[in-house]
């Protein structure tokens, strides 16, 4: 079934943590599945949208969209820049990280017989939601901000800091929601303040109601 709120529409989602190498064989990473940046995807796509994938996991292959394979923050940053231009929406589901290793190793790490500690000298990411804004048109950008604590406060300065149209404030504490697992939850702060509160559901569910608000909160006043 399908309402075409979104026909014509050319919907760019990220999904999925990215990876940054230690060494060839290890990484600095999180518990991402991409299941939330998919669930975003299958809801754009029933809605009529022309849809873009950026995915650090492999793409489930229910929906025709059109999918970019990316594994690092770089990466990501990189896809999401070629491809923002040509696009109407973003939905930034990805759990980038925010650090990568300084000095990825060109082989495999060695422990030294004693060996009690080791360090690692990370050097920031780029944030890649804020590198978008020189070249901003119409689009509309919604942001997720993942939280253990002070959800709304958190979110609300993402929100400003990062020039979003809307956030979504999710808590991932907890077991039932957020990295990982089918369910979440969260509440939607949109720039002009008003809030919609996301109540525990499936990621499906949930990613069908975050695009149905978009619609009736920001893009039908648009057309
Ligand atoms: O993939 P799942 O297992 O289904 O889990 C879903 C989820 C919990 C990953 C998802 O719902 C979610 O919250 N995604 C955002 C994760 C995150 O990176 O949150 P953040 O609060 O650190 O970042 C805030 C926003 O800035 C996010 O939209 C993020 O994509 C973006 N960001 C973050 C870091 C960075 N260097 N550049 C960015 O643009």
């Amino acid at each position: 079934t399908t309402d075409q709120t979104l026909a014509g529409q050319r919907v760019l989602i990220t999904a999925g943590g990215t990876r940054e190498a230690i060494d060839p064989v290890r990484f600095i990473g999180n518990h991402s599945s991409g299941k939330m940046g998919w669930a975003l995807a299958r809801a754009a796509y029933w809605a009529g949208a022309e849809v873009t994938v950026i995915s650090s996991v492999p793409a489930p292959m229910d929906i025709p969209a059109k999918v970019v394979a990316v594994t690092t923050t770089a990466e990501l940053q990189a896809a999401v820049q070629r491809l923002f231009p040509q696009s109407d929406l973003l939905f930034m589901a990805a759990a980038p990280a925010d650090f990568r290793p300084a000095h990825p190793a060109t082989n495999k790490i060695k422990k030294q017989p004693g060996q009690a500690e080791m360090q690692l000298t990370l050097v920031k990411n780029p944030d890649i939601l804020a590198s978008l804004k020189p070249q901003r048109r119409q689009q509309i950008v919604v942001g997720f901000a993942a939280e253990t604590q002070q959800l709304l406060t958190n979110a609300q300065a993402k929100l400003q800091a990062k020039d979003l149209d809307l956030i979504v404030a999710n808590p991932v504490g907890g077991t039932d929601s957020g990295f990982d697992v089918d369910q979440n939850q969260g509440t939607l702060l949109f720039a002009d303040g008003s809030q919609q509160t996301l109540p525990l559901t499936s990621k499906e569910v949930m990613a069908q109601a975050i695009v149905a608000a978009v619609t009736t909160k920001i893009l039908d006043g648009r057309r």
